[in-house]
């Protein structure tokens, strides 16, 4: 059963802010991890603020059980010492079935709910889950009058949340994204890695063999999160979400996540997590489109104004499909050019 459409764009408590209808433009290459029961840590979001595009204070996994408290606690001094402009600020709550999530949540709006722009939710199973915490949302911002609706991030991390993916998309107007959660999604199918995203070395195709060369058989290492990658931008392309990858473990291995967050970003994610100051730099890079195919980008969009016909441009041919993938390059590198100068200069848009 699904609402009627005007039923759907309803806030759902008497004072909450209206839905958004269209989600608002930001730019979100980096989701930074923050964990905010670390005073030293806390202590340098000033700086931080200016380096990443999101600021996430991280309730859940990893922050030990007996560091619950400060850590919410720490994310509500974070929120209020520190002015954010356009760098978001989101809460990783604790999981629905946690003895915490109903304190993180109250706390959260009560305190900084004109602040927080995303929660990202764990562990969604199904529309369900979103279902509560979006009548949850909507009673709370109503009580501290709230201004604009805190959107609802899902992370993709069970297997039936990945059977799901559609419905909890499509579950309420407050939804904001989705992200790949590798490690807990790696638990819950029973699949056999110790490994926070990335390849693996034994997920192979195997060369056929051919006994008269003498040459042994070459094994090409896949991509054990392609179906699930691509199923979920699906899911949010489809319903006017962005798609993210999660988090990249190995910090010793920066081609390794490189790799991983670029394979992410030609398939139509926006952005990665980023756990270990050292993987910044990278997602900023590998999110921001390449100068090169932004200049091209832009050539096609010029050599067809109004987006139809047929164009030969260095020897490719460009027609209405080709314009609508220059588009989203170039919108893209408009809107990191409104925000970061050096990109406006290297893509020649200041
Ligand atoms: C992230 O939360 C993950 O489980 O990979
Ligand atoms: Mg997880």
């Amino acid at each position: 059963m699904t609402k009627t459409p005007h039923a759907f764009f309803r806030p759902l408590a008497i004072g909450a802010p209206e839905p958004f209808r269209e989600q608002p433009t930001r730019v979100e290459r980096m989701i930074h991890f923050v964990p905010p029961h670390i005073e030293k840590v806390v202590a340098k979001v000033g700086s931080l603020i200016d380096q990443v595009d999101v600021v996430l204070g991280n309730l859940e996994d990893a922050i030990p059980a007996d560091q619950k408290e400060a850590a919410r606690g720490g994310f509500v001094r974070m929120a209020k010492d520190h002015t954010f402009g356009s760098t978001g600020l989101w809460a990783r709550i604790n999981c629905l079935n946690s003895p915490w999530v109903l304190n993180d949540v109250m706390t959260l709006v009560g305190e900084v709910g004109d602040k927080l722009d995303v929660i990202m939710l764990p562990k969604v199973e199904g529309p369900w889950d979103v279902h509560y915490l979006d009548q949850l949302l909507a009673q709370l911002e109503a009580r501290h009058s709230v201004s604009r609706p805190i959107q609802i991030h899902a992370i993709l991390e069970t297997a039936e949340g990945v059977k799901n993916v559609d419905a909890i998309a499509t579950a309420s107007p407050r939804m904001h994204g989705m992200s790949l959660g590798p490690a807990d999604l790696a638990a819950s199918r029973g699949m056999k890695t110790t490994r926070v995203g990335g390849g693996h070395p034994d997920y192979l195709v195997l060369a056929d063999a051919d006994e008269t060369s003498g040459i042994p058989r070459a094994g090409f290492q896949q991509d054990l999160w392609h179906y699930t990658l691509a199923k979920m931008v699906d899911a949010c392309l489809s319903a006017g979400l962005k798609a993210f990858y999660g988090p990249f473990g190995d910090f010793s291995d920066p081609d390794a996540c490189r790799a991983q967050f670029r394979n992410a970003f030609l398939m139509g994610c926006a952005g990665a997590w980023t756990l270990h100051p050292s993987q910044i730099g990278i997602a900023r890079e590998v999110f921001s489109p390449p100068a090169d195919e932004v200049a091209f980008a832009l050539r096609i969009l010029e050599a067809m104004p109004d987006g139809t016909g047929a164009v030969m441009i260095d020897g490719k041919m460009q027609d209405d499909a080709t314009w609508k993938q220059a588009k989203v390059l170039a919108d893209l590198a408009r809107q990191l050019a409104a925000k970061d100068p050096e990109l406006a200069a290297l893509y020649g848009l200041s």
